[in-house]
């Protein structure tokens, strides 16, 4: 079964066709990087017009590169939410006409069901699993059951790690997405030059909850007060050292889950996946298999949308022409969460 997976929820205008959920037929991302860089983070209005222009040609390139028409397509799944409104909305339209136009299947996918699923492009991954979701909009430790069975075990309080990695990177005018660009600088830079505290929330509530607007703070108005001063103050070494403090916060809470659960398969996804940091550290716990989608898969990108759509298919459960796109999550929350529109 070959699906037409669709994403727009951001600044990536993307599609992909997936046969049966894992082969990757074709995978064709527009970035719109380029066009937000100057303002330092996406502008959704800007985003939302790039994704009306791109669409089209996204999705005629990524038939061709399959080199399959539509009639070859068994159906087309296209991100619903969460998003940007009018970033949303283009791809969703754009999937749902062109299903209706040739009578095939509809299926509206969580955008976070998409990242969990990337790993599963690549791998083959038994459930359930530990997951790690961690992008611009979410950090998320989860029990993972099936592609759509997610259990909420702990989130952020406050800002997302990538959201964190970008404000870090903004401030010290390093440039936009600020992930890669701290990722590249650290390499080059001393974790040691400064040592930021890592939070500990209090309370059973926050076991595997973080934080980072503490840590933003710290690296961003408190410089001083943590560092190291026989280390001088190069952006490479704030990267690398904001980097490990901040890498150092999600694992605290990941492993705590991984000893409580006893689920020793941990699977990443999410624009944060891609941290070579992250990999490297959880690399050096052999009693973890930690499995992380190709980098191609960590940040946005329709084939891990066609793949949950293909597993909605196989189930028989596809989505009305009615359905609207939302810029939130509503059924992602703490316990066990079917989460689908
Ligand atoms: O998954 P994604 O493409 O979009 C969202 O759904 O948010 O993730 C984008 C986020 C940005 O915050 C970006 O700075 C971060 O992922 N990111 C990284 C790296 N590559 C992207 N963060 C840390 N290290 C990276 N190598
Ligand atoms: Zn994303």
């Amino acid at each position: 079964m070959k699906v037409l997976g669709i994403e727009s929820s951001c600044d990536e205008t993307a599609a992909a066709v997936v046969e049966d959920g894992h082969t990757i037929i074709s995978n064709v991302i527009a970035t719109q990087i380029p066009f937000h860089q100057i303002y330092n983070g996406v502008v959704p209005e800007l985003a939302s017009r790039k994704h009306a222009e791109w669409i089209l040609p996204v999705v005629r390139n990524a038939l061709e590169e399959a080199h399959l028409t539509l009639n070859d397509i068994d159906a087309v799944a296209a991100t619903s939410r969460p998003g940007l409104m009018g970033s949303l909305l283009v791809g969703l339209t754009f999937g749902k006409t062109l299903a209706w136009t040739l009578n095939k299947p509809f299926i509206a996918v969580n955008h976070m069901l998409g990242h969990m699923y990337a790993a599963h492009l690549a791998n083959d991954i038994q459930y359930p699993y530990l997951g790690l979701l961690v992008s611009g909009g979410h950090s998320i430790i989860c029990r993972v059951n099936n592609f759509d069975d997610i259990e909420v075990l702990g989130t952020t309080i406050d800002d997302a790690v990538g959201e964190a990695f970008d404000k870090v990177a903004k401030f010290y005018g390093l440039g936009y997405p600020g992930g890669v660009i701290i990722d590249n600088l650290a390499k080059k830079g001393c974790a040691d030059a400064a040592h930021f505290p890592v939070p500990t929330l209090k309370g059973d509530d926050h076991r595997y909850d973080v934080s980072y607007s503490g840590l933003k703070t710290a690296v961003i108005n408190q410089l001083d007060q943590f560092w190291n001063p026989d280390y001088p103050k190069t952006n490479e070494n704030i990267a690398a050292a904001f980097q490990e403090t901040a890498v150092k916060i999600l694992l605290s809470r990941l492993f705590r889950a991984v000893e409580d659960t006893g689920l020793t398969t941990v699977v990443a996804g999410g624009g944060v996946a891609a941290n070579s940091r992250l990999r490297s550290m959880l690399a050096e716990h052999s009693e973890i298999n930690c499995i992380f989608p190709p980098l191609k898969l960590c940040t946005d990108n329709g084939a891990m949308i066609a793949g949950v759509g293909y597993h909605y298919l196989k189930r028989g459960e596809t989505s009305p022409i009615t359905t609207t796109a939302s810029a939130r999550i509503p059924a992602f929350r703490r316990g066990l969460a079917r989460n689908r529109q």
